[in-house]
């Protein structure tokens, strides 16, 4: 399958967030990453509910939202009536994550789970049955622009054999210090996403230099 590319538009010009998402998806993109962070979960604010739901409006492209939140339970049908095309949760977020899974179905969105980058690939075996996406942070959530975590992609490794030794389906998608540097750590990624290659370069120059 070729590579899914997701910019991040936490490196997009908020100012301009419906030419932002157009120019990407002019540009080749696939998904729109939206990251949505609450000051508590990680030290940052970002994004929530009215603007996806505006972003919504303006985009073909799928959202694909990345909750970096206290106890998601609480927002999960609000995100996804608002538009979450993929919805994101951390396993650290919450006391009871694959009930967070299974309401994210219910409310008729992909499911996805992530950890941080200190969190053990164990921590979410349990769960990749309920899976569609699975995201590996390959830099400590919280900002764009970080440098990309090396140690990060034994995970996406693993996470290729026990797809096949389980006969899961779930996407693996890639997050954090994604450039023309690193990508080529990222074969066995399905989703990449990025933030500063892209919205710092040229939008399709760069998409084509993550898509080869
Ligand atoms: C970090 C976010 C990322 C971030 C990636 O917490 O989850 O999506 O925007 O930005 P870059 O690609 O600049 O590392
Ligand atoms: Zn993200």
């Amino acid at each position: 399958m070729a590579k899914l590319i997701a910019p991040s538009i936490l490196s997009a010009d908020f100012a301009n967030l419906e030419n932002e998402v157009k120019a990407i998806a002019a540009a080749g993109a696939d998904w729109v990453h939206v990251d949505v962070m609450d000051g508590h979960f990680v030290p940052n604010l970002t994004i929530g509910i009215p603007v996806v739901a505006a972003l919504k409006k303006v985009s073909t492209l799928p959202l694909d939202v990345h909750l970096m939140i206290e106890k998601p339970e609480r927002y999960i049908e609000q995100f996804i009536k608002a538009g979450s095309d993929y919805l994101t949760i951390h396993v650290e977020s919450s006391n009871d994550p694959a009930a967070c899974l299974y309401e994210i179905k219910k409310w008729g969105a992909k499911a996805g789970i992530t950890l941080r980058p200190k969190t053990p690939l164990s921590e979410i075996e349990s769960l990749l049955k309920i899976c569609d996406l699975v995201l590996v942070m390959t830099v400590e959530p919280g900002f764009g622009g970080q440098a990309f975590m090396k140690d990060q992609v034994d995970k996406i490794d693993k996470l290729v054999e026990l797809r096949k030794l389980q006969s899961h389906k779930f996407l693996i998608e890639v997050d954090g210090g994604v450039s023309d540097q690193t990508v080529s750590f990222l074969g066995n990624a399905d989703v990449l996403v990025a933030g500063n290659y892209i919205f710092r370069n040229n939008y399709k120059t760069a998409i084509q230099n993550l898509k080869k």
